[in-house]
């Protein structure tokens, strides 16, 4: 028997090294480094894994690209283009907790309940607990299979038998190959699985679902490579403490990716959130202090969110900021600028942003909402419920135009809106409806007269 060569991983990058390191050239972490057997090709070691077709001419390759499977469940299919393209392979990454396994297995039932046998791989959880789950969503379909193993081949075998029309593996970190001897979730056998499904996938035409865990710092977890072998990428994020749960497409060789859709984790598994504009906005308190509304742009989506501010006396020294949902930094940006403009010693208050709902959001856009927020509350004046703001405000107080302006004035006026404050170089890109009255401004100078 030959010795096996072994080599040292970095466990969050793959860099390969001949000895041990301290910290990894090639991302930077420290002690990361383990001793792990060198992959063995499994195209080199089978001759059954090559695909066996010739080189053919661009022109003449059959570019069907054949009838999309598809899930039944809108949100899904929307972030993935329009339904499973055969033969994908789709890495769903999120934190713990989140849904993954309620989201995936809704997918199967789905699917199952129109008569396609699909087979759902587990090695986190016992078959009892999927029952348990399934029984909790409604997804008791006898075409759903489940399979508790971690054994990529055994994986594999079973799946040639089956012969399922989707193939949902959960997780990528817990299966092992007997070809390896290193734990399940080192690299290498990470790696290892990624390849054997992506082949599998590519050569019986099945799509293949692949979940993976997320690093503290919110990356797949295992080697970068994971995301480039997969065509998709999806994460499913949200904030443990609401119910709102976001599916990203952050990459997609078959559609759009910064697609996103919207669900609402309930006793029964997740629903769709058809409406999310609604859903954000539904318990915003009308004609109080400190809040206002900004259409947001979610993947190619707009959404309403109520930003809320709160500026408090300093009782402390340093002023306190706190800001829950946009960044920061921009915020004491904002404040500074306001300062600037007014000149009310805004910057000496303790002040808090909060964004409703527990939603992220992540543009410029909403500058003109913050600042209109923390503007109501510092004056004690409410802002017009009936008002949206948008704009990205510049260092000097000027205000700069914002992305998809027709689509987040449009969602506006579909939801009751009818005053719009807005950056005084896209009035005229903006559709006028008699339904939504537009302010256009070009300087924070001029909000106030606007707002209130
Ligand atoms: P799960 O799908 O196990 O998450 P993941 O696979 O991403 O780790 O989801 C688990 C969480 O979802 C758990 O905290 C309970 C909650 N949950 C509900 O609130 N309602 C439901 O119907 C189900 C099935 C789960
Ligand atoms: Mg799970």
């Amino acid at each position: 028997m030959k010795p096996v060569k072994t080599a040292f991983f970095c466990q969050d990058c793959g860099y390969q090294s001949p000895k041990w390191l301290g910290k990894c050239p090639a991302c930077g972490v420290w002690n990361r480094f383990v001793e792990e057997e060198e992959p063995v090709s499994v195209l080199g070691k089978d001759a059954d894994l090559s695909f066996n077709t010739p080189p053919l001419p661009i022109d003449e390759i059959a570019a069907e690209e054949g009838d999309r499977i598809v899930s039944g469940i809108d949100e899904v299919d929307r972030v993935l283009g329009g339904g499973l393209v055969g033969g994908s392979v789709i890495l769903v990454g999120g934190e713990p907790g989140i849904g993954k396994s309620t989201l995936l297995l809704q997918i199967l039932q789905h699917l199952a309940a129109r008569g396609s046998k699909v087979l759902y791989v587990s090695g986190e959880e016992s078959a009892k607990q999927i029952r348990l789950r399934g029984q909790r969503i409604g997804a008791l379909s006898g075409n759903l299979l489940v399979l508790t193993e971690i054994s990529i081949e055994k994986i594999t075998q079973h799946f040639r038998e089956v012969k399922p029309s989707i193939l949902v593996v959960d997780s990528i970190q817990t299966t092992y190959s007997a070809n390896l001897s290193s734990a399940p979730g080192s690299v290498g056998q990470v790696r290892e699985g990624a390849q054997q499904f992506v082949l599998l996938a590519k050569k019986t035409g099945v799509p293949v679902f692949i979940i993976g865990h997320v690093t503290k710092d919110g990356a797949i977890a295992g080697p970068k490579i994971l995301e480039h072998m997969v065509d998709t990428v999806l994460y499913f994020e949200g904030d443990s403490g609401h119910p709102y749960r976001i599916i990203r497409a952050i990459k997609n060789r078959y559609g759009p990716t910064n697609e996103v859709g919207v669900f609402e984790m309930g006793d029964s598994g997740l629903k769709e959130v058809a409406n999310p504009s609604s859903f954000f906005l539904n318990e915003r308190p009308e004609g109080t202090v400190g809040s206002v509304v900004v259409p947001s742009i979610e993947g190619t989506r707009p959404i309403l969110i109520e930003v809320q501010g709160l500026v408090g006396a300093n009782l402390f020294g340093t002023p306190r900021r706190t800001a829950i949902g946009v960044d920061h930094n921009r915020v004491s940006l904002l404040t500074s600028v306001m300062d600037k403009v007014w000149g009310k010693n805004i910057c000496g208050h303790d002040i808090f942003i909060n964004v409703a709902g527990g939603i992220k959001v992540d543009e410029p856009a909403v500058d003109l909402g913050v600042v209109s927020a923390i503007l109501s509350s510092f004056l004690d004046r409410p802002i017009d419920p009936h008002t949206i703001v948008l704009g990205e405000v510049g260092l000097t107080g000027e205000i700069r135009r914002v992305a998809q302006i027709e689509e987040r004035v449009k969602e506006a006026a579909r939801m009751g809106f009818n005053r719009c404050i807005l950056p005084k170089g896209q009035k005229d890109v903006t559709p006028s409806s008699q339904k939504i009255k537009l302010f256009p401004i070009s300087n924070l100078k001029q909000l106030m007269e606007h707002l209130f």
